[in-house]
This record gives C-alpha cells, sequence and structure tokens, in this order.
C-alpha cells in the first residue's frame, strides 16, 4: 500500500515537470504564432468583404476564416496554460469567486438546461489564492461538466471546510457522460481531449493552477454515471 502510494506521487511529481517544461515551450511558441495569426485572420476579413458577387470565394474564405478562428482559440488555451506559473495570491472570498463564476455561466445559453444546485457552508474562511485563477479552475470545471451533458442535467456544488479543517473544498457533481476508468488517468494530459473541437488544455490548466496554490485536485466517475471533482484550498491558519 506504501508503495503503491508513493509511485502515485512519483507520477505526480513527473506530471507537475512536464507541465512545467511544457509551459515554457507553449508560452513561446504560441507567442509567436499569435501575431501571423491576427494577420491571417484580417487579409481573409479583406478578401471576404472584396468577393461580395463570387459565392464561391466567399464559400472557401469562410473556411480559411473558421479554421483560422480554431488556431487563435488553441493558441489561447497555451497562452493561459503557459500564464498559470505565478499566481497573484491575495485574501479572498472564494465564495464571492465563485458565486461571480456562477452568475456569468448561469446567463449563458448553452447552460439553459442545466440546473445549478448551491449547497454552501454559512461562513468559510478568508484564504490566500490568485482570484483569477481560481475563477479559470472554477470556469474549466463547470464548463466541462456542461459539454458531458448537451442535453442538459444538473450540477451540484457544494463547498465547505475539509474534515480535517486544513482546507476549503469545492465539489462539482454532475450527471453528464462519465469518464471510462481508462481515460481516467488521462485527463489531465495536456492535449488529452474526446471533443471533436477540445483542446484537451483545460484541465491540466485546472491542476497546475490548484498545485501552484497548494491545493489538491480528486476526480471520482464513472462511464454514464456522472463525475464528480472536488478542489481543495489551503487554509492557512498561521495568517491571520
Ligand atoms: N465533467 C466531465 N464529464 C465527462 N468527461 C470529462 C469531464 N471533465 C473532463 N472530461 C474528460 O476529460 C477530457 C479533458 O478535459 P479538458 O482538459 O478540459 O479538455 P477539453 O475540454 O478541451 O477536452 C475531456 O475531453 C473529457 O473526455
Ligand atoms: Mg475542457
Amino acid at each position: 500500500k506504501v508503495n503503491k502510494e508513493l509511485i502515485r506521487q512519483q507520477q505526480l511529481l513527473i506530471q507537475s515537470e512536464k507541465l512545467a517544461s511544457l509551459g515554457k515551450l507553449s508560452a513561446g511558441v504560441a507567442h509567436e504564432l499569435n501575431s501571423p495569426l491576427t494577420g491571417i485572420l484580417s487579409f481573409a476579413h479583406f478578401i471576404k468583404d472584396a468577393s461580395k458577387e463570387n459565392p464561391q470565394v466567399q464559400n472557401d474564405i469562410a473556411v480559411v476564416i473558421h479554421e483560422t478562428e480554431r488556431c487563435k482559440k488553441i493558441i489561447k488555451g497555451l497562452l493561459d496554460f503557459a500564464r498559470q506559473s505565478q499566481p497573484e495570491k491575495k485574501k479572498e472570498d472564494l465564495l464571492a469567486v465563485l458565486n461571480r463564476t456562477l452568475s456569468l455561466i448561469e446567463n449563458h445559453k448553452d447552460f439553459k438546461n442545466i440546473k445549478i444546485i448551491r449547497d454552501f457552508s454559512e461562513s468559510l474562511p478568508l484564504i490566500m489564492f490568485d482570484r483569477d485563477q481560481i475563477q479559470q479552475v472554477f470556469m474549466n470545471l463547470l464548463v466541462n461538466s456542461q459539454e458531458a451533458m448537451p442535453e442538459g442535467g444538473s450540477i451540484y456544488i457544494s463547498a465547505k471546510p475539509s474534515p480535517d479543517g486544513n482546507y476549503i473544498q469545492i465539489q462539482f457533481t454532475d450527471t453528464g457522460s462519465g469518464i471510462s476508468e481508462e481515460h481516467l488517468n488521462k485527463i489531465f494530459d495536456p492535449f488529452f481531449t474526446t471533443k471533436e473541437k477540445g483542446t484537451g488544455l483545460g484541465l491540466s490548466i485546472v491542476l497546475g493552477i490548484i498545485e501552484n496554490h497548494g491545493g489538491k485536485l480528486e476526480v471520482k466517475s464513472r462511464i454514464g454515471e456522472g463525475s464528480t471533482f472536488i478542489v481543495r484550498l489551503p487554509i492557512n491558519h498561521s495568517e491571520k
């Protein structure tokens, strides 16, 4: 049992090193690619405007625009992924950030058929974290849940102190497709995706951010039975 835990810890370590070096590489490449892509996109729009009476050209250039926008989306994912390195932590109210993220998504059309169930502890201590990064964590998890239930469903969200009192834990449980055992140990790998239009970067960003906060991420899922992601962020008792 001890051995198994050791192996798991080692795997986690390898994972974070892999993430760190990939982060640096991605930042450079993404930066370099962003401006030529912006150029391609503006000139494609010029061609589109100049070819109003040629439907064939209009169709072809629409494809160029669509695919270029997709490249830009991947690049943005890479930049987000690379930017995760240094969190700017301040003492903040986690529930305020969670509520703000929820108010953003609740008005979005993709979440129209999704019921959000809130189960939040009355008073949680303020903890140190980077507001933008943690918002990105919540957003990524919520969007993944939504994408796992395109026909609608529910997301149960609880926020409370962990049983040992050392963390605030936020649990997201959806009624979506679930994740097969085979995929469960790949979902945190950068670029692993099962979606046609996925980037596979969401969960590696999430994991990187949580690790940089000294937190933990747990996943429980079974195919066909929905998924649960639990985020644990440390309560620093020494800081008053
Ligand atoms: N809530 C969820 N329900 C089902 N599958 C999930 C969920 N969250 C993540 N996954 C799986 O993990 C993969 C990786 O997720 P992510 O890193 O966010 O990349 P992407 O969303 O671009 O595919 C997804 O493609 C999906 O297969
Ligand atoms: Mg995702």
